[in-house]
């Protein structure tokens, strides 16, 4: 498929938020960039593609909104504009998940184009004219659900913890990308890195955000996002921390995140 052109220029517009390490702040960077990006203007769609649901949560979407989700578009191949609710925030909209998803592997089993459900469903002109961006929050694994979300996507952002083992894992994500550029999506890229969890009190950090930029360069953005106790407060409350606590650290640092996202994204297609 042509790169499409968003209204920034920006060609990538399908974002799958994903590392198979848990708790390292995929959900947290799919609701505050996905939210940074809505209040810039732009209309963003998250799908929430993990059983745990937690980026729903965060959305403050409660069960009884959640009959129809993301298992109805990978499982039942049902369309997207079909299953999107509506965020407290204006501009921000979510296909949310629940647990059903965890068995879609094993439902999907006979299915030889399972892999690629979601690319079907997501990479729709009519989808596609709706949003200027849709984020998929993926769960902690490299399972069939992050390949749905890779063969979809027009490039993988990834979020790394500050902490000693961050970039144990990488090379096997690394891996996964370049074998589902060989079959499923030969057009998928890096969108980035991004440092999360930062903590500046502590020097480990800093050790490990420049054993990362020696390793991975430009790929790795400037912008790091703080360790920040409002972004963890934030999905009690259903809301993005940009909403909830709108100068906080932490939205600071994702509002610039967005800002850097961006640019990347203008200067790529200029
Ligand atoms: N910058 C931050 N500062 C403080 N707490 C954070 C930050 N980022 C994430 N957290 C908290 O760390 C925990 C893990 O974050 P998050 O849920 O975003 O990670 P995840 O990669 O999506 O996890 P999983 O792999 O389980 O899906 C959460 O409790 C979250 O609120
Ligand atoms: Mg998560």
């Amino acid at each position: 498929m042509a790169p499409s052109t968003g209204p920034d220029g920006a060609r990538r517009r399908i974002l799958a938020v994903a590392n198979q390490k848990g708790g390292v702040g995929k959900t947290t960077t799919t609701i505050n960039l996905a939210a940074a990006l809505a209040e810039q203007g732009r209309r963003v769609l998250i799908v929430d593609l993990d059983p745990q649901g937690n980026a729903s949560t965060g959305l403050g979407i409660e069960a009884a909104r959640r009959e129809r989700s993301s298992y109805d578009l990978l499982v039942g191949q049902e369309e997207a504009a079909g299953l999107v609710q509506p965020t407290a925030q204006a501009n921000l909209s979510v296909i949310p998940a629940t647990g059903d998803l965890a068995s879609a592997d094993v439902e999907l089993v006979d299915d030889p184009s399972r892999a690629r459900r979601l690319q079907r469903s997501l990479r729709d002109p009519g989808l596609l004219a709706d949003w200027d961006y849709i984020v998929i929050d993926c769960p902690p694994s490299l399972n069939l659900l992050t390949v749905n979300a890779m063969a979809a996507a027009d490039a993988v952002l990834v979020p790394l913890q500050c902490e000693f083992f961050a970039m144990e894992g990488l090379s096997q994500l690394l891996t996964t990308i370049k074998e589902i550029r060989r079959g499923l999506n030969p057009g998928l890229a890096i969108e980035g890195v991004v440092l999360t969890m930062y903590d500046r009190r502590n020097n480990l950090s800093d050790l490990v955000a420049r054993d990362v930029r020696a390793n991975l360069g430009d790929v790795v953005y400037r912008t790091v996002i703080p360790r920040n106790v409002r972004l963890s407060e934030a999905p009690s409350y259903a809301l993005p921390a940009i909403v909830y606590d709108s100068n906080s650290t932490g939205s600071l640092a994702y509002r610039a995140l967005a800002r850097e996202l961006l640019e990347r994204g203008a200067r790529a297609a200029a």
